[in-house]
């Protein structure tokens, strides 16, 4: 396409001159910040389908070429040869780290992995069927009352922020595994590597040592870093709406949580696990259910199918059918079931309703099934997703923070309600 010099805003026959803000590639932007104060009238535009609410140097998407970048690195580049600490210092600081940098975060979360007696008091008071992304979230936001140290806004306070939400997410949600499958809480050991010690943590038995299958590592850190960040979706643009207000970062990150968990955002991967599920139940016509989903009977949706940037595949959900061929081999999880979702796949995508609106598996289309044969029960899923998130939303939180150009979010309405009417006591109303 190419660039736009010129653009006008014609009101009332006034014609005004509008700025653009570029971008170094993908979309230009229609700068409107006086918009109001010229002409009365505000934008509307449910969904930010077309808005951007600020710049960001962190990820970038080109939703029609299936492109995902972070920090300019091609995400098969960083699926192929990094791991999950490495890419979260990537997206947290610009820049690859060099080995010293890398040991010496690594270390530093491996020391701060264990978690306060009252966190553990904490999590072991929700009821032990609770879904997982509510404790989460409350355990997130918990932090900064048993760490004051780290909340504020100096970039030492910062740094240690992030080390601790890398180091204790890990550990609660490895805790909230292993609540769920009713074993004791056991310590974190320091010097561990990341993922092993948070699958020691999840997975080891109370007494001797875990066996880690190397597959199974490596389709877990590559889980982490495909979700470590997507520019500003949903949960993404929670975090920095809270943080624009400069509520402290655990505030903005357990946020975060509540956006993800919703099944139309991170709560599609245990959404689409159910899905395959109950089509099982109802006999197994995928027929059927794509049927069902074309003629909008409640309560069908093809959940994992569909993005909105995403619009001719997701690089994600690539990369993760990919492994999940692996590792469903490596550790004979459920074929049947990734038979089906193949199957779901191949009809949907050669289906004209799904063709015509330009739906294509997500990341999260595969993601439960790799989850369930590494041993996660369904609700831990998003837990999972949320883990690698992580870096993108302190990533998005501290650019925000060093945005000299940083408002509090505040976003106006077309007022469509009643005008003008006069209070009656409740004694006097018919
Ligand atoms: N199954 C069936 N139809 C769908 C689906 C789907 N998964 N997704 C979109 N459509 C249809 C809509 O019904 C609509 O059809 P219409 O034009 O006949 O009304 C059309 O496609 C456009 O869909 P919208 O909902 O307007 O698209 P939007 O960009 O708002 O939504 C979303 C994107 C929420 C991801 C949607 O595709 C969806 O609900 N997918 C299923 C849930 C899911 O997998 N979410 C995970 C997203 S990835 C992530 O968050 C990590």
């Amino acid at each position: 396409m190419a660039q736009v010099v010129d653009a006008r805003l014609i009101v009332d026959g006034n014609s005004r001159e509008l700025g653009i803000e570029r971008s170094t590639i993908g979309n230009d932007g229609l700068a409107i910040p006086t918009l109001l104060n010229d002409t009365g009238l505000v934008t509307m535009d449910p969904g930010f389908m077309n808005t951007a609410a600020c710049e960001s140097s962190i990820t970038y998407i080109d939703g029609d070429a299936g492109i995902l970048k972070y920090r300019g690195y091609p995400i098969e580049q960083i699926a192929g040869g990094s791991n999950f600490l490495e890419t979260a210092y990537l997206l947290i600081h610009g820049e690859l780290p060099t080995e010293d940098q890398l040991n010496a975060l690594s270390n530093r979360v491996g020391r701060h992995m264990h978690v306060h007696e009252g966190i553990k008091s904490f999590l072991n008071a929700f009821p032990r069927d609770a879904h997982p992304m509510a404790v989460l979230s409350g355990a997130i936001s918990a932090l900064s009352t048993f760490y004051p140290e780290s909340v504020g806004r100096s970039e030492e306070q910062l740094e240690l922020a992030t080390v601790l939400l890398l180091a204790k997410s890990a550990t609660v949600v490895a805790y909230l595994q292993r609540r769920a499958t009713g074993g004791e809480l056991i310590e974190p050991r320091p010097g561990g590597k990341y993922v092993d010690e948070f699958m020691r943590l999840a997975f080891s038995p109370a007494s001797g040592e875990l066996d880690i299958d190397p597959t199974v590592r490596k389709a877990l850190d590559l889980l982490l870093m495909l979700h470590a960040d997507h520019e500003q979706n949903c949960s993404t643009s929670t975090v920095r709406m809270v943080g624009s207000s400069q509520a402290n970062i655990y505030a903005a990150v357990s946020a975060g949580i509540g956006a993800l968990s919703g099944p139309l955002h991170g709560g599609a991967n245990e959404a689409a696990l159910k899905m395959f599920d109950n089509i099982k139940a109802s006999g197994g016509s995928v027929e059927q259910f794509v049927s069902d989903v074309k003629n909008k009977v409640e309560g069908a949706r093809l959940m994992g199918f569909g993005h909105r940037v995403y619009k001719s595949y997701d690089p994600r959900g690539a990369e993760v059918k990919k492994v999940a061929d692996t590792v469903l081999a490596d550790l004979g999880g459920n074929n049947e079931t990734f038979d089906m979702a193949k199957r779901l796949e191949e009809i949907a995508l050669s289906d004209e309703y799904f063709i015509e609106r330009k739906l294509y598996p997500n990341v999260d289309f595969y993601t439960g099934l790799l989850y369930s044969a590494m041993g996660f029960p369904t609700p831990m899923f998003t837990p999972l997703f949320a883990l690698g998130r992580m870096p993108g939303w302190i990533a998005h939180y501290r650019e925000m923070m060093n945005d000299p150009r940083n408002k509090i979010g505040r976003p106006r309405q077309i007022y469509t309600g009643e005008t003008d009417r006069t209070y009656v006591p409740i004694g006097e109303r018919g």
